[in-house]
């Protein structure tokens, strides 16, 4: 019978790579947001947020799939032990950052989900990349994934409540304050866009 947990030293040690990709990305970012700085003498950037998947989740993941739990199948089989949230003032300062992380030659597009074009269907916006960052080691080159959720302010204070008021762990999804959150989304929208008018946001850039 396989066992139901990592190791400490297992997972330490499947997790340093993608410390190191965190990284990169994160410098990737910071470059990006300088630049935009520069052009346009403000930042599309509010804020940055990222986290290591921990151990328990890790184990609690591949156990919901039905998978065995060890580091390798972890590495092949989660795109998510990475993430990072990029907190952005405008949709088209998410838009922006997309096109310019997508230039970025040498990290790989894995997946792509628009769901500022497509919302699920609760109303969750947001613009989600799984890049394959490289990391360098004793063996050579290997590409580690990054999650990357980009989305706006208003967004994401919407995604903040939803998940502290709607999702419930002992008992899933629940729908019953579904119908607030979607008035929320068309509020919430009109805030960015009003404040997009008074700064006097050109959607040009690119
Ligand atoms: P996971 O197995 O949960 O990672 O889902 P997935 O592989 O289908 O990816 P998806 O892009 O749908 O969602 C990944 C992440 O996006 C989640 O872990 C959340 O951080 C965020 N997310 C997705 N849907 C929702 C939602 O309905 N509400 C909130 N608050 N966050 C969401
Ligand atoms: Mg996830």
């Amino acid at each position: 019978m396989g066992k139901n947990k990592l190791s400490q030293v297992d997972y330490d040690s499947l997790i340093r790579p993608y410390r190191d990709a965190l990284f990169t990305i994160q410098l990737r970012l910071d470059g990006l947001n300088a630049d935009y700085l520069k052009m346009y003498k403000n930042y599309p950037i509010h804020h940055i947020q990222q986290r290591i998947k921990v151990k328990t989740s890790i184990e609690n993941k591949l156990k919901k799939r039905g998978l065995p739990i060890t580091a390798q199948i972890a590495r092949d089989e989660l795109t998510d032990i990475a993430g990072i949230r990029v907190i952005c003032y405008f949709t088209e300062d998410v838009y922006h950052l997309v096109r310019q992380m997508k230039k970025q030659t040498d990290l790989i597009l894995i997946k792509e989900s628009d769901y500022i074009k497509e919302p699920k269907e609760n109303g969750y916006r947001s613009y989600h990349l799984v890049l394959g960052i490289p990391v360098y080691n004793m063996d050579g080159l290997q590409y580690y994934p990054v999650e990357l959720q980009i989305r706006t302010l208003t967004m994401d204070l919407w995604a903040s409540m939803e998940h502290r008021i709607c999702y419930k762990p002992e008992d899933g999804l629940s729908s019953s304050n579904s119908s607030h959150f979607r008035r929320y989304t068309a509020l919430l929208d009109e805030i960015e866009h009003e404040c997009k008018e008074m700064c006097g946001y050109e959607v040009t850039r690119c």
